[in-house]
């Protein structure tokens, strides 16, 4: 029997973003708070080098925080987005300090213990502020512990949200408004309707679409996906990144090295032992991730290799497992002792630089829908994500999302139309799963050949190709068949996939993340612009829209 939940505020997503979000606006809203898994289950809870913030002002600043971040967003960044994080971004470590999370310290050559900054790549300054290499985890298990204790929270954990419910004309502007989301209870089977005067998505990346990620099984682009199907434009989906190292081993399912590896004087070599970074980049190993990554994809790709090697071995045991207990213990468990050797590692899609496209309040362009996270497009990572600016990202607009909606909580209330609950009437159960596991492998699979770290146009085209057999199948399955967790997502992946192909095909340059071989250099004739895409522009053979960001 399906169910209505009501609150005035519906969360769909409990990763960083969300749950900061839920315990900024506890104590004034009743709060939905929806996540499809285990509530932590998701990238933040893996998340490992840590968060980049000033926090020395006697040796880094605002200003090189910024830079930094620009350089690596090749032209694309929104500067007035990235001043805004950056210089929030004490105020958001403050405040997780505040909830009780516990950062790295050292001391001092006074004795005074401070907190402990890591260095990663593109950063010109030590700026990372972590919990030993376990960032995430400390963030995710301090803000549950918050928000299980908050009255006003309601937790539905194993639910995962299928679409929103939007209405056009039903206010006084005339504009489309979001009133909820449909979701389906995964132990019961059942899909509830809830309703909400605010909903935000803060549903995380996508990166799940390629054969080999560093992401849980989460990554889905399911808020991407939702924000799209409801009218929202989304922006810049071409830059996927991907990270130079995840551990290479069949049984590490997406296991991250981090990047603070590299920060902490790890060197990348070919098995042989040759040094290679040296000839792509003079910041060697420390140089934005795009070209590290690309640099590994070459050398495997011209020595025809499985892997390349990560090597810290020179500095000593007592550094390495103190700095990286999570990584050391779990190579050790897979063979590799990272005190007295290389480790093997290779690239895996890692964080979607693009989403649905926001302000900095977090809005979106419907009414009372916002959007917060990796999910969504604010403008601070342009064409390439700097390390670490995503969990401040995250933070810094869960707090703006909260600050506008408490605003708005005074206001008039919008009268709810009549929603009618989820119909099933018309569908029964699934004949056979094959179909949604087959169409899974396949996408996933033609994604990382042919929309990977180095693309063409041919392949990408190939690769459109595909999707629009994949399209059809599943609203085929999609409208007979009663729907599962995994029809849930491999509509919204092979959507997502549309997007990422669309607006790559769009991007008649190389620039940050996206490599086309048939357009190797960036466009110096026109300004950069961002890709950005509206649901009316992927009609049959439509070409992307493509408008100054
Ligand atoms: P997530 O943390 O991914 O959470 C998404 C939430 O949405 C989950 O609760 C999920 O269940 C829920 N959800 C998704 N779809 C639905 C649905 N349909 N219905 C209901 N619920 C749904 N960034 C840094 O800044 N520093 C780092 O050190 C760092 N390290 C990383 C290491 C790894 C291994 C990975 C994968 C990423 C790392 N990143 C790092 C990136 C960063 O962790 C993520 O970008 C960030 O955590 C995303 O947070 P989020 O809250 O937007 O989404
Ligand atoms: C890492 O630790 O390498 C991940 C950092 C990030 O993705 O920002």
């Amino acid at each position: 029997m399906a169910n209505q939940y009501n609150s005035d505020v519906l969360i769909i997503g409990a990763g960083a973003a969300g749950l900061s979000l839920a315990l900024q606006l506890a104590p004034i809203a009743k709060i939905s708070l929806v996540a499809k898994d285990a509530l932590t289950e998701g990238s933040s809870l893996y998340a490992q080098g840590g968060i980049a913030a000033v926090l020395n002002d006697d040796q880094d600043s605002f200003e090189s925080h910024i830079d930094d971040t620009l350089n690596a967003g090749a032209g694309l960044c929104r500067r007035e987005t990235v001043a805004f994080v950056i210089k929030h971004a004490p105020e958001a470590i403050r405040w997780l300090v505040d909830q009780g999370v516990s950062f790295s310290c050292e001391l001092e050559s006074g004795g005074s213990p401070s907190y402990h900054l890591t260095q990663e790549g593109g950063h010109s300054h030590r700026r990372v502020i972590h919990a030993a290499d376990a960032t995430g985890r400390a963030i995710e298990q301090t803000l549950e512990t918050q928000v299980k204790r908050h009255k006003n929270i309601h937790i539905f954990e194993d639910h995962i949200a299928v679409d929103l419910i939007t209405r056009s004309g039903s206010d006084s502007d005339n504009e489309t408004r979001c009133f909820g989301a449909y979701i389906l209870d995964k132990r019961s089977g059942h899909v509830n309707l809830f309703q909400a005067r605010f909903v935000i998505l803060a549903t995380g990346g996508a990166s799940k679409v390629y054969l080999y990620t560093s992401n849980p099984d989460t990554s889905t682009g399911d808020g991407i996906a939702m924000a799209w199907r409801a009218g929202c434009r989304v922006a810049n989906m071409e830059f996927v990144q991907f990270h130079p190292t995840c551990l290479y081993h069949p049984k590490a399912k997406s296991f991250l090295i981090s990047e603070a590896v590299r920060g902490e004087g790890g060197k990348l070599s070919l098995p042989s032992g040759v040094p290679f970074m040296q000839k792509h980049d003079n910041r060697v190993e420390l140089a934005p991730r795009d070209i590290v990554a690309r640099a590994i994809d070459y050398e495997m790709k011209k020595h025809g290799l499985d892997h390349v090697n990560l090597d810290i071995s020179h500095k000593s045991s007592e550094f390495i497992t103190s700095h990286f207990p999570t990584i050391y213990r779990r190579c050790l468990e897979l063979g590799y002792d990272m005190t007295r050797g290389p480790i093997p590692v290779v690239p895996a899609a890692h964080y979607t630089c693009g989403g649905i496209v926001t302000s900095l309040q977090a809005r979106t362009d419907i009414q009372g829908l916002y959007a917060v996270g990796e999910c969504a497009f604010t403008g601070l990572h342009g064409a390439n994500r700097l390390a670490s600016n995503s969990l401040l990202e995250c933070i810094v607009f869960a707090h703006a999302a909260a600050k506008d909606i408490s605003e708005k909580l005074n206001e008039k209330v919008v009268p709810v139309p009549p929603l009618p609950l989820w119909d099933e009437s018309r569908v029964t159960d699934p004949d056979e799963q094959v179909v949604v596991s087959h169409n899974w492998d396949e996408l996933r699979r033609f994604m990382w050949d042919y929309v990977g770290i180095v693309r063409t146009t041919k392949r990408l085209m190939r690769a459109r190709h595909r999707i629009e057999l994949l399209k059809d199948e599943i609203r085929e399955y999609y409208s007979n068949f009663k729907i599962t967790n995994d029809l849930v997502e491999l509509r919204n992946l092979v959507l997502v996939a549309e997007l990422i192909i669309r607006s790559a095909l769009s991007r008649k340059e190389s620039r940050g993340l996206h490599y086309t071989r048939d357009y190797p250099n960036l466009d110096t004739q026109h300004p950069p612009i961002d890709t950005i895409l509206a649901p009316g522009d992927l009609t049959e053979n439509a070409t992307p829209r493509v408008i100054t960001g």
